[in-house]
């Protein structure tokens, strides 16, 4: 746990509570009719003040509709959310005073404009008294690792120190609480771990911080809990050891293949014993991961149910936070989370496929 959280009169930083959503979309041009979209269905959970806490689910599981309704950029359709225990709906403004929003992609920062001047101008607009802006800028800017380079323009930054300069942008109004979502979509590893550093001391200053991330290894390095989303649902909670106990009864086997088809999975999930088979498309490689109840010894008949691939390396492993993450989806009868990452996230995004 954090070490010092801030002080507040409330007893968790975030409350959701039988939070829904639907979107109306106005669809066909001849002869347009309206239809609905249930995004989130009923979420519900609590954060403590200075928790890392952690949001994942497959792609279109509700979890930027989930973040949007608890940042006030959404209003739910029905349920309630607080920040501090001030009503999201109700008392807005109080909301917003305590929240920062940071979301993955280059968007939202003046690329003619330095680092400083970016950051200048938000603090005007975010209403950061001038006479605390020069020392708040300063503290940030070596927070996030860019002091040194604040006078070059943004338009020569990398993606990871774009990302590092939107989570300074974020942090300017010094907010108790502050949303993360996929914050590290389109970085280079070196610079995700950079950017989990600076998440990671965000804990030191007492912040409370929400995340979503495809990344387990982030989420299981990072987070203190995190709830699993799958259509709309929640579907586990807990700290990322206790998610992993689930699956501490499964054996784990990582099988690198060449030009497998998606297609080949089938017959895998279908051997008396298989779990899951998944398949991770990695820069120029493949992985198949397939789980199975400890003790079926299942090595020799994948092999056999792959004749005619090129198989590399096989490894037996133990069961990690992402076997935990593809079992608890695969529950919940998540076929979509098989669709891989949506476009412009970064290759080795791993997704589940139910099986
Ligand atoms: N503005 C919108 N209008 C209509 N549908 C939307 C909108 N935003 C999201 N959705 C739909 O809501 C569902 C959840 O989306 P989202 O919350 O973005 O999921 P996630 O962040 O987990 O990928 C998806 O089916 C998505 O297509
Ligand atoms: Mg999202």
């Amino acid at each position: 746990m954090p070490a010092q959280p801030r002080p507040s009169g409330a007893e968790y930083a975030i409350e959701a509570e039988d939070l829904h959503r639907t979107y109306s979309l106005r669809t066909g041009w001849l002869r347009p009719r309206r239809t609905e979209v249930t995004a989130v269905r009923g979420i519900s959970f609590q954060v403590r003040p200075g928790e890392l806490f952690g949001l994942l689910g497959p792609n279109g599981a509700g979890k930027s509709t989930t973040i949007k309704m608890l940042n006030t950029l959404l209003l739910p359709t029905s349920g309630t959310a607080r920040i501090h225990g001030h009503d999201v709906a109700r008392d807005t403004s109080e909301v917003r005073r305590r929240i920062g929003y940071v979301f993955g992609g280059d968007r939202g920062l003046y690329e003619r404009l330095s680092a400083l001047d970016n950051l200048r101008y938000f603090a005007e607009l975010y209403g950061v008294e001038p006479r605390v802006q020069r020392a708040r800028i300063a503290e940030l800017l070596e927070r996030v690792s860019l002091n040194g380079r604040e006078n070059e323009r943004v338009e020569g930054y990398s993606r990871g120190m774009r990302q590092r300069l939107h989570i300074a942008r974020g942090l300017l109004h010094d907010p108790d609480v502050l949303f993360l979502d996929e914050p590290s979509i389109g970085v280079d590893p070196v610079a995700a771990r950079d950017l989990r550093e600076t998440v990671a001391d965000l804990r030191a200053t007492g912040t409370t911080v929400l995340l979503t991330t495809h990344y387990m290894a982030e989420a299981d390095e990072l987070c203190d809990r995190i709830a699993v989303i799958a259509k709309g649902t929640l579907q586990a909670i807990g700290t990322p050891e206790e998610l992993k106990s689930r699956v501490r009864t499964r054996d784990v086997l990582d099988i690198e293949v060449f030009g497998l088809d998606e297609a080949r999975l089938a017959p895998l999930r279908a051997l008396p014993g298989v779990l899951s088979a998944t398949l991770e498309e990695g820069a120029g490689r493949q992985t198949l991961t397939v789980q199975s109840a400890r003790g079926t010894d299942l090595h020799q008949r994948v092999l056999n149910a792959l004749s005619g691939v090129r198989v590399g390396r096989v490894v037996s492993r133990e069961p990690s936070l992402e076997d935990a993450y593809v079992a608890i989806v695969e529950e919940a009868g998540d076929r979509s989370a098989g669709d891989g990452p949506a476009a412009g996230e970064a290759p080795g995004a791993r997704t589940a496929v139910a099986a």
